[in-house]
């Protein structure tokens, strides 16, 4: 298939490039749009079809739902069979934004779109080429993330091309995207409401609306038997480069001596090593590859670059990613969940 390719200026939208990515939408075809989280990948909602083939093109496990996005909070009231009151005020409050809500579905939305699920995931996007796009298609917008699954989520459009050229009909390109980390989900179907995958909005912005929210406890460890993750999503190894990544947990100038030494261990057994530092760390590696995700004052940055950064280690073809670890407060969470995932749990705690 020969995919097409448009880099939008989000503050002056194209809009012929819009109607023509509407259209292919509404036509049942699939469309990767910048989206203010990481890239998506979109495809009419609520046709079967066009749904079938977001799941072909990313290789993604059948059991699996997808978020469905909406550009208006009218477009709501057709998905989803009621809207608690837990709902309505995070919606009041984080929409348009980074957070995807989980309530009762409708018939009006196929089995295929939530893994046959009697709930689904919504979200409205604030970035402006995805609102516009779901606007101009005039249907709902079921999209993943734009990567293949298991890869860390595209955050540009470059990593967007890598992982999807030849596999949908048309990307859309923007800035790089602003958070870095896919939304939080929560789900409203239960009382206190429970966050199912952390992201941007932290668990500290939500109890500030419901106090008594918590985060699904199985997330944060190793995934085993008796703990299993509620959303489907976060039971498989995610997030991960080609590379192994190894994460480093502690004191910070105890963290930088251990992957000093891990690093010397790995060279003397030949193999590429990146590390993944802070800015206030950096200067303290001494060999390796070393780039830094930047301050550990600005959590948002760090989670920003994340992702891309991870697979930036892939193109320098690095066999071994260790990184530091972060506080788990904050967005600090959600980089932390996307990172233990990428190593499938591997921690040295020093
Ligand atoms: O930021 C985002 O949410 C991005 C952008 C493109 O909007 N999308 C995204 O979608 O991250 P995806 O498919 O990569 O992740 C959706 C997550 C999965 O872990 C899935 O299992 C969970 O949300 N999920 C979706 N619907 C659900 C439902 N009805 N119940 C429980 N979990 C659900
Ligand atoms: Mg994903």
């Amino acid at each position: 298939m020969e995919t097409k390719v448009k880099i939008l200026d989000e503050e002056n939208i194209d809009e012929n490039v819009i109607k023509q990515a509407g259209e292919i939408i509404k036509n049942g075809g699939l469309v990767a749009f910048p989206t203010e989280t990481v890239y998506g990948l979109g495809a009419n909602a609520l046709d079967e079809n066009a749904v079938k083939k977001i799941f072909k093109a990313k290789g993604r496990p059948q059991d699996n739902p997808l978020i469905v996005h909406i550009s208006d909070i009218d477009e709501i009231k057709t998905l989803v069979k009621c809207i608690p009151d837990a709902a309505k005020k995070f919606m009041d409050k984080f929409w348009p934004g980074p957070m995807t809500i989980i309530l009762p579905k409708t018939d009006l939305i196929p089995d295929v779109t939530s893994a046959s699920l009697k709930s689904v995931g919504i979200r409205m996007p604030s970035n402006k080429i995805a609102r516009a796009l779901i606007k101009t298609s005039k249907v709902p917008i079921a999209a993943p993330s734009a990567n293949i699954s298991g890869r860390p989520s595209p955050t540009d459009v470059e990593r967007c091309i890598e992982d999807l050229n030849g596999k949908v009909d048309y990307i859309l390109g923007g800035d790089m995207c602003e958070f870095g980390v896919e939304s939080t989900v929560i789900d409203c179907t239960v009382t206190p409401s429970c966050i199912l995958r952390p992201g941007r909005i932290t668990l500290e912005m939500i109890k500030s609306i419901e106090p008594d929210a918590y985060i699904d406890p199985a997330i944060m460890k190793k995934p085993d038997e008796n703990l299993k993750p509620k959303a489907p999503g976060m039971k498989y190894r995610h997030y991960a480069p080609k590379a192994k990544v190894k994460i480093v947990r502690g004191d910070l100038k105890k963290t930088i001596a251990k992957i000093n030494e891990m690093v010397q261990n790995y060279i003397d057994e030949d193999k590429k090593v990146g590390i993944m530092a802070t800015d206030e760390t950096k200067e303290y590696y001494k060999n390796g590859v070393i780039i830094s995700l930047g301050s550990r004052k600005n959590m948002v940055q760090i989670s920003k670059n994340l992702f891309e950064t991870l697979r930036s280690f892939d193109d320098k073809n690095v066999d071994i990613i260790i990184s530091e670890a972060f506080c788990e407060e904050g967005i600090g969470v959600a980089v932390m969940n996307r990172l233990q995932k990428s190593a499938g749990f591997d921690i040295t705690t020093v």
